[in-house]
């Protein structure tokens, strides 16, 4: 009754069918292994940890954080920025503080779009993608990643009739494990710049790299016309701290701090002491290692199925193509149901994810192993009854 057109735009999820079927498998006695969440099993760095400890015994930390007071994490943002992608940023006007990734993306596209705008956003993509833009009012023109392309858009092929406001990308990908390399991210900026676009990327996943694979920053490309969002939910398994940052365009930084200004406060100053020290530890790649050592054990698991599955070289996720999977969503279901091994339908990504399912690395090598041999007891599809049953 009260819900808005804005609110009952924001499509459902069908991770709730998920929840019911993992309940069911539950209720049956059956032990869950639950790979359909991406939320990092690890823990934040012991020093991180100390540091929120300590602020909470501040009582200077306990007021509301005003911009000035998001100095040290700016400049820790800039720093981080500098460090790894060799980049230079004004921590003043090209950095700002978010509540995540995912809150920054929705109040950037109300900073940045008016209702009717065109956003142009791959499928598959992450659901709160198409959220944020119902919220916003757009009007969404998807594009294709398909394995054949490596997972990448093809520009060229957008129509000259779609005039985007923003183009939305994400690598390394999620759900498809994907990256994308600096010419890349050059061609989709020059692409950006002749069609008067705004390029946001999503960069959650820039550390969660494997082997000496390191994923580079779209702003690379340029901090005009392209802003990046980062996560320490996945760099740092600080996904409950929910604290991130924008880095880019400062005309864009400007709109959505203003957007912001009317929503929140900053995070509390004791998680921006946390996330400060987060960002300025030395590099440790002993996170990544652990999901790298997950994805060896899940990827010839799976092949060892006949499934089709290239390994990923980032992200915290297996992408996996099932022969003959025409229900992905179906197919999770029976899953869970009948294995209590939980996994995400591609189609709960876009119609583009139909026929792949995502698995989650939120588990041990052994475990991982474990869940693929229980997979090859559930059918692709559903036996059809036969006439004469
Ligand atoms: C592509 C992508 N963007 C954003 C997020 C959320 O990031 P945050 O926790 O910083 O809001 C996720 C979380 O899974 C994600 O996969």
């Amino acid at each position: 009754m009260w819900a808005s057109r804005r609110a009952s735009g924001v499509p459902g999820s069908v991770f709730a069918l998920m929840d019911a079927a993992k309940g069911r498998a539950r209720a049956a006695g059956l032990q869950i292994i639950d790979l359909s969440i991406g939320s990092s099993d690890l823990h934040p760095p012991e020093a991180v940890l100390e540091a929120l400890r300590e602020a909470t015994r501040d009582p200077a930390t306990y007021r509301y954080p005003l911009f000035s007071d998001t100095r040290p994490l700016r400049d820790a943002a800039a720093g981080y920025l500098t460090r790894r992608f060799g980049l230079t940023l004004d921590p003043d006007t090209e950095v700002l503080p978010l509540i995540g990734a995912q809150e920054g993306l929705a109040n950037l596209l109300l900073a940045v779009t008016d209702p009717g705008d065109t956003l142009l956003l791959p499928d598959p993509c992450y659901p709160p993608y198409l959220g944020a833009a119902a919220v916003a009012g757009l009007n969404v023109v998807t594009l294709p990643l398909r394995q054949e392309r490596d997972f990448l858009p093809d520009l060229e092929a957008v129509p000259e009739s779609v005039k985007p406001r923003v183009l939305l990308l994400n690598y390394p990908n999620n759900p498809t494990s994907a990256v994308a390399d600096p010419a890349f991210f050059g061609r989709a900026a020059a692409w950006c710049r002749a069609h008067g676009t705004l390029l946001i990327h999503d960069h959650p996943y820039a550390e969660m790299t494997f082997g000496s694979y390191r994923a580079p920053s779209a702003l690379a490309a340029s901090s005009v016309g392209v802003v990046e969002l980062h996560s320490l939910s996945k760099t740092h398994h600080m996904g409950g701290f929910r604290v991130g940052f924008a880095a880019g365009d400062r005309d864009a930084l400007a709109a959505l701090a203003r957007v912001k200004g009317a929503i929140d406060f900053h995070p509390y100053l004791g998680i921006q002491r946390a996330a400060a020290l987060a960002l300025s530890l030395p590099d440790d790649r002993s996170g990544a290692e652990t999901f790298q050592a997950r994805r060896d054990a899940l990827v010839p698991a799976l092949r060892a199925l006949g499934w089709d599955v290239p390994l990923p070289q980032a992200s915290m996720y297996v992408w996996a193509r099932v022969p003959g999977l025409r229900d992905s969503v179906a197919y999770a279901v029976r899953a869970a149901e009948r294995t209590g091994v939980a996994l995400s339908p591609g189609r709960a990504f876009g119609a583009q994810g139909e026929g792949f399912v995502r698995f989650a690395l939120m588990q041990p090598p052994e475990v991982l192993e474990a869940a693929a041999r229980r997979l090859a007891a559930v059918p692709v599809e559903a036996r059809m009854p036969a006439a004469t049953d």
